[in-house]
């Protein structure tokens, strides 16, 4: 068959907020693992859609680790930025995070688009998308096509949604 056109997708976000567990979710079921640890550095994850081939760094987001993901910013061509709706305390740290991310010089002048995760809605304290949305003063996002889903890695609710998203704005 024709060869899909091959995407590579940086996925950030602090250390818990599920980026593996939403990565592995992705991938076609006999190729899922079932147990998930703290991402170490980065893992480099292979999964597909209809019409991409998505290579994706699964950065780890413990603060020890976060000052490697500049050195794959010029390879993504996508970020998918992860957000642990629960975690309210360290809201305005995934913040920070992202707001250095969208000023780095390898990424703040480049039309990338950015989709967002807001993860762990299953959780009974779990903060809305728009709450998300608004913490993360996401409307002053101007230079960038941006999207954000609630969703569950556990059970992939809300990702599909989120990947047809993305491959809108590749394809
Ligand atoms: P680092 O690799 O350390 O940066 O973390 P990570 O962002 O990759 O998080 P990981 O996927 O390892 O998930 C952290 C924990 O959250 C695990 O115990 C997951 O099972 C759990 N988790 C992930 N997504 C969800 C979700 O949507 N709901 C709930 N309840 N738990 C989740
Ligand atoms: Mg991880």
């Amino acid at each position: 068959g024709l060869k899909k056109k091959e995407v590579h997708v940086l996925c950030l976000g602090l250390d818990n907020s599920g980026k593996t567990t939403i990565i592995n979710k992705l991938k076609p079921a006999n190729a899922q693992t079932h147990d998930i640890v703290p991402t170490i550095g980065f893992s480099i994850e292979k999964f597909k859609t209809s019409s991409l081939s998505f290579t994706v760094f699964d950065m780890s987001g413990q603060g020890r680790y976060r000052n490697l993901w500049e050195h794959y910013y010029k390879e993504g061509q996508a970020i998918i930025f992860v957000i642990d709706s629960s975690d309210k305390l360290r809201m305005v740290v995934a913040k920070e995070e992202l707001e250095t991310l969208l000023n780095h010089t390898d990424i703040k002048h480049r039309r990338m688009p950015v989709l967002f995760f807001a993860n762990k809605m299953d959780l009974r304290d779990s903060l809305s998308s728009v709450k998300v949305s608004q913490l993360l003063s996401l409307e002053n996002i101007k230079d960038k096509p941006w999207h954000i889903c609630a969703s569950d890695g556990l059970t992939g609710e809300g990702l599909q949604e989120g990947v047809d998203w993305l491959q809108e704005q590749i394809t």
